[in-house]
């Protein structure tokens, strides 16, 4: 039996219903951009910190609380997808519904119809630029040219742009840095009890049951670099290894073998039914065993099987204990 209640709960990309120890920035950049329901012109964010600290979450969870409000039409980008100015004007103008396709438009073009877009349907935009170092370092003319739409229309824009960098914006001319009217918030990696609060969120979605212990280890880990990341990858693997609950066992084995880089670069290489060997190899078990074992998923020829078993003890991936019931006894060797 599965302990999953809903798996994609840990998926990196799925967005929870709350984020816990963010209200206070989702509070703050809401209610800026709330000007926009009133048709004035929010100030711009930049929101900067480093890598899972919840910058993307936050971002998409406000983008999900407007997209309620008719008027306002929301759009995310992210940078390393489309790192030119024409890019993004390109997806900036599709979204809207400005022109259906993205080929054989100048800028000029795209650029009109977007300010005729917001005119004809009063429409103000959200845009969100995450990961906008490639951008800016690959064409900073996106910025002039962000700005210069609101020069043509009374609709306005709120830019919300999203980074690792502090610093992203230093080489950008004082001029344009200025009329960007930039409200900066940093986002800081999180503690343990904040850590550990967001983890014990998810883990109330994610699993059926779990023992107590598994939160505060998993945020003791995670929050050594500050990422949820981490937590969520360790949640996933271990709820994979766990039989009818989580335990702090299942989460320890994962954790150990992440500390161990050899090991992981090893798993990379393996084969289906290696990996699959060295998963049942969570405690020490007879041939006879791992081939029944191993039957249940990958379909393989006793023969066949000896053979991988005999190149993975070669490989030193096992290694032979003893024997049992005249069958050999294994464990892994890593
Ligand atoms: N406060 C929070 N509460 C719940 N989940 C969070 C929180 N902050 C981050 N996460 C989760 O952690 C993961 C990484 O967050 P993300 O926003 O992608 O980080 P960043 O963009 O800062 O690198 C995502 O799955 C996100 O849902
Ligand atoms: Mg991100």
């Amino acid at each position: 039996m599965s302990v999953f209640k809903r798996e994609e709960v840990l998926y990196p990309e799925y967005l929870p219903l709350n984020l816990p120890h963010r209200e206070g920035q989702i509070k703050l950049i809401s209610e800026n951009l709330s000007l926009l329901l009133k048709n004035s012109k929010p100030m711009n964010i930049f929101i900067y910190g480093p890598p899972g600290v919840g910058k993307t979450a936050v971002s998409k969870f406000i983008l999900r609380e407007f997209e309620q409000y008719s008027g306002i039409k929301n759009i995310y980008i992210n940078c390393w997808q489309y790192n030119t100015s024409f890019a993004v004007l390109s997806e900036i103008g599709i979204s809207i519904g400005a022109f259906v396709s993205r080929r054989g438009w100048a800028k000029d073009e795209i650029f009109s119809r977007i300010v005729q877009t917001m005119e004809n349907n009063r429409l103000n935009l959200i845009v969100v630029l995450d990961e906008v170092d490639q951008l800016i370092k690959n064409d900073p003319n996106v910025l002039y040219d962000l700005l210069r739409i609101e020069n043509y229309t009374k609709q306005k824009i709120g830019l919300i742009f999203i980074s690792n960098d502090k610093y992203v914006f230093r080489n950008v001319e004082d001029r344009i840095k200025s009329s960007l009217n930039l409200e900066d918030i940093e986002f800081k990696p999180y503690t343990f009890l904040e850590m550990k609060d967001i983890v014990e969120q998810r883990m109330k979605e994610a699993f059926v049951a779990y023992e107590e212990g598994v939160s505060a280890l998993v945020a003791a880990k995670a929050a050594e670099r500050g990422d949820v990341r981490v937590a969520l990858e360790i949640l996933l693997k271990a709820g994979r290894i766990a039989k009818d609950k989580l335990r702090v066992e299942d989460v320890k084995k994962v954790i150990k073998e992440e500390n161990n880089p050899r090991a992981q670069e090893i798993m990379k290489v393996l084969r289906e039914e290696e990996k699959r060997i060295l998963e049942i190899l969570d405690k020490p078990r007879t041939t006879k065993e791992i081939f029944e074992e191993l039957k249940k998923s990958i379909k393989i020829s006793r023969t066949e099987f000896y053979r991988v078993l005999d190149e993975m003890i070669k490989k030193g991936l096992i290694k032979v204990l003893g024997k049992e019931n005249r069958s050999s006894l294994l464990y892994k060797a890593l």
